[in-house]
């Protein structure tokens, strides 16, 4: 799979969306921060030059990400999505998930796939985040989320909301085939 796409690179290298994800960040993330699918380590090399950032830890479910973000000097975890790590223990967690919609008959057998598929809907990453995501924010804490409209914007907003969350739309490109947006989630309390 990889070989046919010219993607023989097993990290996401970064792009648009990691790029709008840490301009996010740069305006919302303080203290101890968290980037989940953290993949090159990119967007978590900036988010540690950030006035008021403490600490930015790095996690990935690919064990060549976690290698390459190490790389870069970022304290990286194989995990996951949020299973390692105890509650309340960060003030903001960045997400740019996996999200593109793709046929569940399609061969899943690379990790740029892990890195691109968000499976038939486009939202199996991002719903289980959101289910556990306030249980790691401390409180007023902020979850910055990367959506794109292919993984269906208002559904997206619509399980954030039911989940107890409050979302804010805090950056927004539109490309030929989508639209990227950053949510702001900061929970109900
Ligand atoms: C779209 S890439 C984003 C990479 C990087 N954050 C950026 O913006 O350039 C999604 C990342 O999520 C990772 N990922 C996929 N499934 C995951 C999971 N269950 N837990 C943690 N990370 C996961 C992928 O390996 C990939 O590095």
């Amino acid at each position: 799979m990889a070989e046919r796409r010219g993607l023989a690179d097993p990290v996401y290298a970064p792009a648009e969306d990691s790029g709008l994800l840490a301009e996010a960040a740069a305006a919302r993330a303080r203290g101890t921060v968290l980037e989940v699918g953290t993949g090159s380590g990119w967007v978590a090399e900036r988010v540690a030059d950030v006035d008021g950032v403490e600490r930015v830890v790095g996690s990935d479910v690919n064990p060549h990400a976690c290698r390459r973000a190490r790389d870069r000097g970022v304290e990286a975890v194989c995990a996951n999505l949020l299973d390692p790590f105890r509650g309340a223990a960060f003030d903001a967690v960045l997400f740019n998930p996996p999200y593109l919609p793709t046929d569940p008959d399609a061969e899943w057998d690379d990790w740029q796939e892990a890195a691109l598929s968000g499976g038939a809907s486009g939202r199996d990453l991002i719903e289980p985040f959101l289910d556990d995501a306030g249980r790691v924010l401390a409180p007023s804490g902020v979850a910055l989320l990367l959506v794109s409209s292919l993984a269906g914007f208002g559904e997206v907003i619509e399980y954030a909301l039911d989940g107890g969350f409050r979302a804010e739309t805090v950056r927004e490109e539109s490309f030929p085939y989508e639209t990227l947006s950053v949510l702001a989630l900061t929970m109900d309390n």
